[in-house]
């Protein structure tokens, strides 16, 4: 009797989980608009939603209240224990996460974004629009139905970069945007990324500071762990695929790497370069199987200003990718001096892997000065075997 009960509250969960998140779908397709009282005034027309997406929306929006109020009625009437309530994670989740509140939470921006003409050119709002979202933790919806914009002309083959450290990269390659003040590569500040003959080429190879992980002391080390060969990896918030164009040319290897277009055609770079560029927040789940992955790396732009719940996820999501025995590398990962021994020492971890290399230095720029803040380096690495039982990890959020 009572695991017949246990399995009907579970299947009410579940039936709720998915009415919702069909809920959420449908919504987020077709009620922003009528969420927003006053659309902008740039809306010349505005069709009103369908009548059956409207229908099927209340629908599911009357199972859901229908089953909150089964749930709620059970669960009052003595039956308590034998319905669970949400999961503690799927509510952690659903704060964080593109499905709920990062999404719905600016319906302002997604308004714009799905307002478009069908069958048509999309709208050229990537910098305004999309790449906020994106920051914001919405994982724009697809636009399904619009012709993305492309550059004019197309790119002779022979503009092609030979090479993915050449002198420079074809400006024809990118539709740059009208309001940018910088339309071509050559504009880019070199420290962006963009200096790929000589910034970029040198990067990975020697050491300036105990905080760099030069690539014969990483192949030495993978080596000697075991963690050899490193055939295919992850370089999250990579930039211009510095990394993956490195290993491409040192060891074969295959790197994906994660990177947005904040402020520069990041991706259009490492693309020209010959390397992938995966256009996803942080915030995103990698979009990778478990165990591929023998090496991941964070980037800079993996720092004290992911809020700490979402640099978790984005740590056990490294951890998954990984291939057991694979390495967690993460480089120049910054934030206050004294969070690194209470909050993200100990986030880093609860991973349970080995520490190969450890090596922290004070932040020497402005910013790091005025706010105490340390640089870490570590290379880290995935046991194999069964993970550490949940009972002797504390973890740091979800109690608040
Ligand atoms: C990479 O693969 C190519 C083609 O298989 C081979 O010719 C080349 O020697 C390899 N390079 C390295 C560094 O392994
Ligand atoms: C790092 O900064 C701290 C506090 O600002 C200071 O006490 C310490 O001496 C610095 N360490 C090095 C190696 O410069």
């Amino acid at each position: 009797m009572k695991k017949e009960r246990m399995g009907v509250g579970m299947g009410l969960n579940l039936l709720l989980l998915v009415a919702m998140v069909a809920a959420n779908i449908l919504s987020l397709y077709h009620l922003s608009s009528l969420r927003n009282h006053s659309p902008p005034s740039t809306t010349p027309h505005t069709d009103p939603v369908p009548d059956h997406l409207l229908h099927q929306l209340h629908t599911i929006r009357a199972t859901i209240s229908h089953l909150t109020r089964i749930r709620s009625a059970t669960s009052s009437s003595g039956a308590s224990s034998s319905l669970p309530p949400p999961p503690p994670e799927l509510l952690l989740y659903s704060r964080i996460a593109p499905i709920a509140s990062s999404c719905s939470d600016h319906p302002d921006l997604l308004h714009l974004y799905m307002n478009y003409t069908p069958f048509s050119p999309c709208p050229r709002d990537s910098l305004s629009v999309a790449e906020p979202l994106l920051l914001r933790g919405c994982h724009p919806l697809p636009r399904r139905r619009c012709f993305s914009p492309t550059p004019p002309k197309p790119l002779l083959p022979s503009s092609l970069p030979s090479h993915p450290f050449p002198s420079s990269l074809p400006d024809a390659a990118v539709l740059w945007p009208p309001t940018s003040p910088c339309r071509s590569f050559s504009c880019l500040p070199s420290h962006l990324g963009f200096d790929l003959k000589s910034t970029e080429s040198s990067r990975f190879l020697s050491a300036r500071s105990a905080l760099d992980l030069p690539l014969h002391q990483l192949l030495a080390i993978a080596n000697a762990a075991g963690a050899a060969p490193i055939r295919l990896g992850l370089d999250i918030a990579g930039g211009t695929g510095t990394l993956a164009a490195r290993l491409k040319l040192t060891l074969n290897a295959t790197l994906l790497t994660t990177t947005m277009n904040l402020g520069a055609p990041y991706s259009e770079a490492a693309a020209l370069r010959g390397v992938v560029p995966l256009h996803a927040p942080l915030q995103q789940r990698l979009p990778v199987h478990d165990g591929a992955m023998d090496l991941v790396r964070t980037g800079h732009a993996v720092n004290r200003w992911i809020p700490v719940p979402a640099l978790e996820f984005l740590m056990f999501d490294a951890d998954r990718v990984l291939k057991p025995g694979g390495l967690l590398w993460v480089d120049h990962f910054f934030c206050k001096a004294a969070d690194l021994d209470t909050v993200y020492g100990p986030l880093i971890a609860r991973l349970g892997y080995k520490r190969i290399k450890w090596a922290v230095g004070n932040k020497t720029d402005s910013g790091g000065t005025k706010y105490g803040e340390v640089y870490l380096t570590a290379l880290l690495q995935k046991p194999i075997g069964p993970p550490p039982l949940a009972a002797n990890i504390v973890s740091g959020i979800g109690k608040a």
